[in-house]
């Protein structure tokens, strides 16, 4: 069975009650339902955890080379400021999405750099919650493709 993970960054253990306007007012355990809940219809097992630490972050992606064949990364804040993590997802052969909330583009000009996204297979960024969703169904569908 296709396994995936997805991987939150610094602060979004603090969704539902961080900044609602922008990034909406599900929390992280609700979003994480439907992600798992969209995977079981798409026979996947999806895995989710989250780490406030950019060392967690690496380590996660790391080990997720051992069982994962993708996986669904929104690196909070150190989408913008962290070569590690960059250096950390071109490491790994699997591919990674980047998810973000929020439109990053439309927001302040130090969110428009990303450090992540050249080493990205794609972006998914503004749909809100759905963000996760669209990249859970693109990261599919490539995977099952690949497996053709
Ligand atoms: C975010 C956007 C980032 O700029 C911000 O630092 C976040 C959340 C998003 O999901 O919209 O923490 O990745």
């Amino acid at each position: 069975m296709t396994a995936i993970l997805v991987l939150h960054g610094p602060n979004l253990n603090l969704l539902g009650m961080r900044e609602p306007d922008i990034y909406g007012n599900l929390t992280l355990e609700e979003i994480n339902l439907r992600v798992v809940t969209l995977g079981q219809e798409l026979q996947i097992e999806v895995r989710c955890t989250q780490s406030n630490h950019e060392g967690g972050l690496i380590d996660a992606l790391q080990e997720a080379r051992t069982w994962a064949q993708g996986v669904i990364l929104n690196a909070g804040g150190y989408t913008h400021t962290s070569v590690a993590l960059r250096d950390a997802i071109a490491a790994i052969e699997i591919p990674v999405v980047e998810v973000h909330l929020s439109n990053v583009d439309a927001r302040e000009q130090f969110r428009h750099t990303s450090l992540i996204s050249a080493v990205c297979r794609g972006k998914v960024s503004g749909f809100g919650w759905r963000s996760y969703m669209l990249g859970l169904r693109g990261l599919a569908e490539i995977l099952s493709e690949a497996q053709q």
